[in-house]
């Protein structure tokens, strides 16, 4: 078995240990529901790699991986409400298999219990934690207000997107990395570094993230057209903008502003993607981020076989389908 495998065996048995609490029922059931959906886990993988790759065993940071994990599913939970979601993972969304306000209390009950997975470290290590959680947190909000306030907007520019996807994601990226450096207690130019490496997978994973929700299959396990349907202006839209002549652009200016339900908006969005080229435009920004990522890794100091792991972790992203 691979390490990332092993990461990954480690990681679900410690959640399904650690969450244990029943009731009330529909307070938990819902974060059950959501934390034993089928997930990547990506996050909690590199937060045991960020421990291991400086010496520490990785067992030392499965709270910390627990407590990245949490956050993320609590952000998944507000982020489907917000972005009118019904497909999670392949299965209904948490407030459409429950109701919206139940979506709401569970989520922040899953945002408390992230930190409280901290209070398992020492004081020093309970501090520098909570301080890089607190700070990502609330730049995922920041992030998340942008990413709505982008939908209502028509002058979004391609580094404002670039901006607002690295706060909602790239920033948890880094800090799960980060936050295995932490416990391993390596040095601070060796946690900038492996949150620098973080931040450029990130950019790379959100690019991937939102190509695929435009160009995935139904393994992708989420709503194929999502984007598209709730006007986001992702790095395809704002390249397709860009790319197109006057005709094309008043036609896909008209797709997102119109307020009248269109069912061929999904499928005609898509055609323009592909025919400006904006699609392969997009395929080769998550080479160059992967690329930058892979560069930010070689100026760390650690083992020629632990770069390595990072690498094939890094390039299998840029590959994914789900
Ligand atoms: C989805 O994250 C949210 C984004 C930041 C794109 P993942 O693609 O990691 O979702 P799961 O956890 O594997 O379902
Ligand atoms: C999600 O971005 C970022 C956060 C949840 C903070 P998306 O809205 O693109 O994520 P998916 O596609 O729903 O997973
Ligand atoms: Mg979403
Ligand atoms: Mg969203
Ligand atoms: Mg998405």
């Amino acid at each position: 078995m691979s390490s990332i495998e092993n990461y990954k065996k480690a990681f679900l048995i410690h959640l399904e240990k650690s969450i244990v609490k029943t009731e009330p029922e529909n307070l938990y059931a819902p974060m059950h529901y959501i934390l034993g959906l089928e997930g990547k886990r990506i996050r909690p993988i590199l937060t045991l790699m960020g421990a291991d790759l400086f010496g520490v065993d990785y067992k030392k940071a499965l709270h910390a991986a627990l407590a990245v994990e949490v956050f993320h599913n609590f952000s998944l939970v507000h982020d489907d409400i917000m972005d009118n979601a019904p497909l999670r993972r392949g299965k209904q969304t948490v407030h459409n298999k429950w109701n919206t306000n139940t979506a709401i209390l569970s989520g922040d009950a899953m945002l408390i219990i992230a930190y409280q997975l901290f209070e398992n470290y020492k004081p020093t290590i309970f501090q520098e934690l909570a301080k890089l959680f607190s700070k990502t947190a609330l730049e995922v909000c920041e992030g998340q207000q942008l990413d709505m306030d982008f939908e209502r907007r028509n002058d979004v520019s391609t580094d404002q997107y670039l901006l607002m996807i690295k706060y909602k994601t790239a920033v948890l990226v880094g800090a799960a990395l980060q936050m295995g450096a932490i416990v391993a207690e390596t040095s601070a130019e060796n946690k900038k570094l492996v949150y620098d490496f973080g931040i450029q997978l990130g950019l790379a994973f959100q690019l991937q993230d939102d190509y695929l929700d435009a160009f995935g299959d139904s393994s992708f396990g989420k709503q194929i057209g999502g984007d598209i349907l709730e006007n986001k202006k992702t790095m395809l839209y704002l390249k397709a903008l860009e790319l197109s002549d006057n005709e094309l652009k008043k036609e896909l200016f008209l797709l997102y502003n119109n307020t009248e339900e269109n069912p061929d908006k999904v499928e005609k969005v898509k055609k323009i993607f592909v025919e400006t080229q904006a699609a392969d435009f997009v395929r080769k920004e998550i080479e160059k981020y992967t690329q930058k990522s892979l560069e930010s890794l070689e100026k760390l100091d650690i083992t020629e076989d632990k770069k390595l792991e990072l690498k094939k972790f890094a390039i299998d992203l840029m590959d994914r389908k789900i």
